[in-house]
């Protein structure tokens, strides 16, 4: 009776001893895919992009007076001859908003290179807000007007003082006025796949192909209605596989409860579709806010910033 009760002990050890080494492949195999799917349940958002400006006050001008910001902070970094100031249309505690940053010593010069295409913010006004900046001198590259002769949808584009493009939307108010980033990618379904997979996006509006203009844009955000969040429009122009990267836009900042997780998430990303990790997911030193941050397939810089 005794040997039976060993023996069933030795079995149930070696049966539990089978089933850790399983449990153990299996946290071996799984937390990858575990990532991607965490990556989709995430609580994300677009908190800021930051460009560099040739000169931040007339800058911060041009977005006050034109197209109604206002300045949400400002400060400046003598010792190391650096002004920054973040600017939207309201709180960047519930709004995607702009960081400005000029280099006030800087040797190299400010330039917007070509892979950066144009940011979107949307208007009541858009006849009102063009008119002011023309008046002022301003630069319009597209007046405002329907998508197509009888369109519904009105747009315009305007360059800001350092020609970074603007493009205008006559829209009802919306809770995010600054509506879009517009990339320009190389590969449009990679890029789609890339942000999707790896930042837990959705598709909001589907790949749409121009072929008199010779482009192709799609937009993937948080969200599932484009005009209500913020969202990156990729666009694919045909035949062009090179673009600059330049020194003006940096990179979008976003929101997630998990660096670590959501850097796993997009190491493994990177593994199928390019692309590199360039900030390991840790704490920042002396703000201590934990961060990562990394290259898309096409060069662009996301950083993620903890909740
Ligand atoms: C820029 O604006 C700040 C704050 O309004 C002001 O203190 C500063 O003198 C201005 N700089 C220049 C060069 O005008
Ligand atoms: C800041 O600018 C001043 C004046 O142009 C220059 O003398 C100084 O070396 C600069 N400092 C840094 C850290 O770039
Ligand atoms: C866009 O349409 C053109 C012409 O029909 C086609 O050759 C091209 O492959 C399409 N591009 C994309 C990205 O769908
Ligand atoms: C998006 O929201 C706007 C404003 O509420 C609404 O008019 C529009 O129908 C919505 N679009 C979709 C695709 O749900
Ligand atoms: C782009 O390439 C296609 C063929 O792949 C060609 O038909 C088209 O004319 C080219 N467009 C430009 C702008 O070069």
């Amino acid at each position: 009776m005794k040997m039976v009760k060993n023996q069933q002990l030795v079995y149930s050890c070696i049966l539990l001893f089978i089933c850790l080494i399983d449990l153990s492949n299996a946290a071996r195999s799984n937390p990858p895919d575990d990532v991607l799917e965490w990556v989709q349940k995430d609580d994300r958002r677009f908190l800021r992009a930051n460009i560099r400006v040739g000169d931040l006050n007339r800058t911060i001008k041009f977005y006050t007076e034109f197209f109604g910001m206002e300045v949400l902070s400002r400060k400046d970094f003598p010792k190391v001859n650096i002004s920054n100031a973040v600017i939207g249309f309201g709180s960047e505690e519930t709004q995607f908003v702009l960081g400005l940053t000029q280099h006030h010593s800087a040797v190299d010069k400010l330039e917007l290179g070509t892979a950066f295409h144009h940011f979107g913010i949307t208007t009541q006004d858009i006849y009102t807000m063009v008119e002011k900046i023309r008046a002022a001198g301003g630069v319009i590259t597209r007046e405002p007007g329907p998508v197509a002769p009888g369109g519904t949808t009105i747009y315009a584009f305007v360059n800001d003082p350092d020609g970074y493009s603007f493009e205008l939307f006559l829209r009802p108010p919306t809770p995010e006025p600054i509506n879009h980033i517009c990339l320009n990618v190389v590969d449009i379904d990679r890029s789609i796949d890339f942000y999707q997979k790896a930042l837990g996006m959705n598709l909001l509006v589907p790949k749409y192909n121009n072929t008199q203009e010779q482009y192709t844009v799609a937009m993937v955000g948080y969200g599932s209605n484009y005009t209500q969040t913020t969202v990156i429009e990729l666009q694919y122009n045909y035949n062009v596989t090179d673009y600059t990267k330049g020194n003006g836009y940096a990179q979008v900042a976003i929101g997630t409860d998990d660096v670590y997780k959501s850097a796993a998430a997009v190491e493994q990303v990177i593994q199928e579709l390019g692309g590199k990790i360039i900030q390991p997911p840790g704490p920042i030193p002396f703000i201590k806010t934990k961060i990562t941050a990394f290259l898309d397939s096409d060069g662009f810089e996301t950083v993620l910033v903890d909740n």
